[in-house]
């Protein structure tokens, strides 16, 4: 087993003269006169460490094992390094291959591949620079969401995968089941009889697990809940995956004003985070996949974010003079070329837009007194667009009956969801953070697919 202390990334900040052990990939070989240059990668730093096996320091049987692709363990001992941007190199004692690698048929060569053929290699890529560049970036921003709401109190709750209700009442839902579909049990009136599948009714893929955080808020005050969420909308964007990572706290005795300056506050932390640990890899995007996406991000990190009502956008971009794809009206819902022109050219930073019409946001959002908006807020970011989705929630039993009943949702789903407001019913509040849009933004990565690990997305589900 490796332990820390032999990972590559300590390797690198060790001593001349310590013998150590090192494991790993081989990412490229070279070879000079009189000795051969293996660059090793264990995925644990942006940085490779780099092996200098002297002619005749090992069989060359051997040597003719270890090619681009290959795993190898190299022992030997930790020397001055003559190259540029390393302070060590390890010089080889003793190798051994664990895999070997056919140079000839071994899928990522060291030439630049498309993002789509690496898309097709998903069980290759994390080996790639880029790849290994943005889930190192992924991991710290998992572990940085987690570090902000343990710092703030707040407690984090499993939500449910399957559930029987639909959060955003917008019906983008896989449905599960174990019926036999090639022969479907049916009522007395020919409909599908949910009553014989596995949960006795029909039960599908969370698509936010936001009510049962708000059960959690109303017994835990502040909570969060970050999993995997699922949509069946059949949107082939880059910028919408069919199942993706949300963050989702929850506040009870919180208004829209508290939401957002979470939201916010959130955001900016999340960003110092990776500023502060993940530093050769945002080097790497800010010179090789988005240039200037690194002082970008410095300066939201400490900037503060516009904040305008949806009422004001759509005047904004009424005067903008231009021929939009989606004509801008006050109703409609705005689209990305919208939300780009008010982050990108307007106002040059994340916004956050609040005050929506109720007909476009879902029914759990807190009716303003105007009767034709509700108290959400949406973050755009420049490039993205939509980052973060929230509200303040209805706690108005009555209210949210109505509004139930408005957007033709079937009132017994949510029983439970309306007795929250029948028994200590709290202002609350929460908000939504889609991990992968946050590391798009991150990054520069201009694809969803290529943020997280395994995508799902219309008629693609290999891996
Ligand atoms: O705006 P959404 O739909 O909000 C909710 O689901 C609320 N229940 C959240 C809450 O208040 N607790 O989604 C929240 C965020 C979006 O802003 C976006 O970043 C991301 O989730 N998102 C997606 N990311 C990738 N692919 C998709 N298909 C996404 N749909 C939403
Ligand atoms: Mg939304």
């Amino acid at each position: 087993m490796i332990r820390p202390g032999q990972y590559v990334r300590d390797l690198l900040q060790g001593s001349p003269g310590t013998s150590v052990t090192a494991h790993g990939w081989v990412r490229t070989r070279r070879d000079s006169k009189g000795v051969h240059f293996v660059q090793l990668s264990d995925g644990s730093s942006f940085q490779d460490l780099q092996v200098v096996i002297a002619e005749g320091a090992i069989e060359p049987e051997l040597l003719r094992r270890v090619t681009t692709g290959a795993c190898v363990r190299v022992e030997g001992e930790l020397v001055d390094s003559p190259a540029r941007g390393q302070k060590v190199e390890l010089k080889a004692r003793a190798v051994h291959v664990f895999g070997a690698a056919d140079p000839a048929s071994y899928p990522l060569q060291k030439k630049g591949h498309s993002f789509e053929y690496l898309r097709e290699i998903a069980h290759l890529r994390p080996r790639s620079t880029t790849f290994g560049a943005v889930f190192r970036v992924r991991h710290a921003l998992s572990f940085a969401i987690h570090r902000f709401f343990e710092e703030r109190g707040f407690m984090y709750v499993h939500t449910p995968i399957i559930t029987a209700s639909d959060c955003e009442g917008a019906g983008a839902l896989f449905g599960v089941t174990t019926l036999d579909l090639a022969n479907l049990p049916r009522t007395p009136e020919g409909a599908v009889d949910y009553g014989e599948d596995f949960f006795g009714k029909r039960a599908y893929l969370t698509v936010s697990g936001q009510l049962e955080g708000e059960i959690f808020a109303s017994a835990f005050t502040n909570v969060y809940t970050f999993g995997p969420t699922f949509r069946a909308e059949n949107s082939n964007t880059p910028r919408h995956l069919a199942e993706f990572w949300m963050v989702e706290p929850e506040m009870s005795f919180c208004d829209l004003e508290g939401d957002m300056d979470l939201a916010e506050e959130f955001l900016k932390y999340i960003l110092q985070y990776v500023l502060d640990h993940c530093r050769a890899d945002l080097e790497f995007f800010d010179k090789r996949i988005d240039p200037g996406v690194l002082g970008t991000l410095e300066l939201v990190a400490d900037s503060s974010f516009e904040r305008i009502t949806y009422t004001e956008a759509v005047r904004l971009l009424e005067r903008a003079n231009r021929s939009w794809e989606f004509p801008v009206r006050w109703g409609a819902d705005l689209q990305s070329e919208h939300e780009r022109y008010l982050t990108e050219e307007t106002f040059g930073k994340p916004v956050i837009v609040t005050d929506y019409p109720k007909e476009i946001k879902a029914f759990y959002m807190r009716a303003n007194d105007d009767g034709r908006t509700v108290r959400a807020m949406d973050v755009l970011a420049p490039r993205i667009g939509e980052i973060i989705g929230g509200s303040q929630r209805e706690e108005r039993h009555d209210v949210l009956t109505a509004r139930i009943q408005e957007q033709g949702l079937p009132l017994d789903a949510y029983w439970w969801y309306l007795e929250l407001r029948k028994f200590g019913s709290a202002p609350h509040a929460g908000f939504g953070l889609g991990l992968e849009r946050m590391l798009m933004y991150v990054t520069g990565m201009k694809n969803i697919r290529d943020v997280i690990p395994f995508a799902r997305t219309p008629g693609h589900a290999e891996f």
